[in-house]
């Protein structure tokens, strides 16, 4: 998508639609909006009186201009109530507005930054979410579908500033959405694709290129590399799986040495069969997202990278398969990750700790400032919190870093809600065997267990877990939010960057 950001007037721009966002109550009079009414003989000022359209949250409208406009249709767009406009509802407007146009067969769009300045929105911010709005939901994942269909789509945004000013600052805004939604569709796609085409090997591949293409530092742990280190908990996952294991290291070298590094740790399991602990059949095709850490992981990195960011950024996926057969770990067996620590693997579908495990001991060499992982770890994340909030936990010194992700959540519509880690957590996840289980008490606590275990191989840094196994993916189409993969992660993370660096 080319989006260009530059001074003018709305009705100066020959493109197939113009979209005008308005809020509930706002006078189309004045600025961009009444230049528009004035040019096509006060039709907005028909539909706002006739009732047909009155900016509610939501709503949306078209009117053709016939030749009154350099553009052929105006898109109207409910904003709401102005005192009750945020980013997110301004993104999710955005969104909206972005495909309704498509379904209209835009090709290309222009819009402002918001016409009724808000309060709340700096002309950048403004910028960055309706950017990063468009492009989240104009998202489509149809690689494998081969026949002939009349899909359009939309090639290019203009964002016209009524200041020349302004310019500037929209730019900047814009330049952010667009590296963030391009980054989170980037890891989507990664998401979406079906196991067979994105084993571990597939998956490194992907990461390796796009290191290449955002001068980022990439360097893959082969099978051997992960016996030489010790890292047994990992290699005990992958070995009931044909295809070799991958342990990803991406670095963005932004800061200066003293610094410090930022860790960002994705759960990247290609497919989760269960193993010998194996799922139900029922949804099982779903757990090609396991992943989602992984690619989220892959997409803050590739973001860091493309936006400069002014911070020392590593991030680490452990990636592999967990599937049965006659090499496959099995229920009881015992694992020695490479810090040392043993852990008694009573359910083999437990194995996302595992492998973060050996993820958040080599973290350590990194001496991190602050490390985040992100996993779909536990079904019960899903129980407890829906699809609308990551379940956060973290260490005491982690707890500067998880009201960084609190408030960054809150900015990027990727919404954090902490769990308590206290360390009576710490029993659920005592063996009879071993210096750790992978599973807690039952049923009880279970995204919380999660966490009680992987702090096991957290060195003392500042650390905190994202359980994002309800927020990775989406069942139904939502105003940005596409079917399928969310990339959910990429815009959090990289937001918490950007407000670290400010
Ligand atoms: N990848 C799953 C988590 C998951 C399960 C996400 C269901 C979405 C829906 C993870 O590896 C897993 O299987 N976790 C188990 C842990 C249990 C065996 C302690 C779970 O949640 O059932
Ligand atoms: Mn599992
Ligand atoms: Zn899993």
């Amino acid at each position: 998508m080319e989006v260009t950001v530059k001074a003018g007037g709305l009705d100066k721009e020959a493109v197939d639609a113009i979209i005008l966002f308005l809020n509930e109550g706002d006078d189309v009079s004045q600025g961009m909006a009444g230049m528009i009414d004035k040019a096509v003989d006060g039709a907005i000022t028909t539909l706002l009186r006739d009732g047909e359209f009155s900016g509610k949250v939501r709503q949306l409208s078209v009117l053709h201009a016939h030749g009154r406009l350099k553009a052929r249709k105006i898109v109207l767009a409910g904003l709401g109530k102005a005192e009750a406009l945020t980013r997110d509802s301004l993104r999710q407007a955005a969104g909206r507005a972005a495909t309704y146009a498509r379904s209209l067969q835009v090709s290309a769009l222009a819009t402002t930054g918001v016409g009724a300045e808000s309060v709340q929105l700096s002309p950048a911010e403004t910028a960055q979410v309706i950017v990063e709005g468009m492009l989240l939901a104009l998202y489509r994942f149809d690689k494998f579908k081969t026949e002939a269909n009349e899909r359009h789509d939309v090639v290019a945004l203009t964002l016209v500033a009524s200041k020349r000013e302004q310019v500037k600052a929209l730019q900047q805004g814009a330049r952010i959405g667009q590296v963030l939604a391009e980054s989170a569709n980037f890891a989507r796609t990664l998401v979406n694709h079906p196991s067979n085409e994105m084993t571990p090997s597939i998956l490194a591949e992907q990461a390796r290129q796009m290191a290449k293409e955002c001068d980022l530092k990439c360097e893959v742990l082969e099978r051997k590399d992960m016996e030489k280190l010790g890292m047994g908990l990992l290699l005990g996952v992958a070995q009931g799986s044909d295809q070799p294991p991958k342990f990803i290291v991406l670095e963005h070298r932004g800061g200066k040495r003293t610094q410090g590094n930022i860790l960002f740790v994705g759960k990247g399991i290609t497919f989760d069969s269960g193993g010998i602990s194996i799922k139900p059949a029922e949804g099982m095709e779903r757990m090609k997202y396991d992943m989602s850490g992984g690619a989220a992981v892959i997409g803050a990195l590739r973001a860091a990278a493309l936006l400069k960011l002014p911070q020392n950024v590593v991030g680490l996926i452990p990636a592999t398969e967990n599937l049965p057969s006659g090499k496959a770990t099995k229920p009881g067996d015992v694992h020695r990750a490479m810090n040392g620590k043993t852990a008694e693997v009573v359910n083999t579908d437990a194995e996302g700790r595992l492998i973060l495990g050996d993820a958040l001991a080599y973290a350590a060499r990194y001496k991190p400032i602050a490390c985040v992982d992100l996993a779909t770890l536990t079904g019960a994340c899903v129980v407890a919190l829906g699809h609308e909030a990551i379940g956060m936990m973290g260490n005491t010194q982690g707890e500067a870093l998880m009201d960084r992700l609190q408030r960054a959540g809150v900015l990027a519509g990727e919404r954090v809600w902490q769990l308590p880690l206290w360390d009576e957590y710490l029993e659920y996840v005592k063996s009879d065997v071993a210096d750790v289980k992978n599973v807690g008490m039952g049923r009880a606590g279970g995204a919380i267990a999660g966490a009680a275990f992987l702090v096991k191989f957290v060195d003392g840094y500042p650390w905190v877990h994202l359980d994002i196994a309800g927020t990775a993916w989406a069942d139904r189409d939502q105003p940005y939010k596409t079917k399928g993969g969310t990339g959910v992660g990429v815009r959090l993370l990289t937001q918490m960057l950007l407000d670290w660096s400010a």
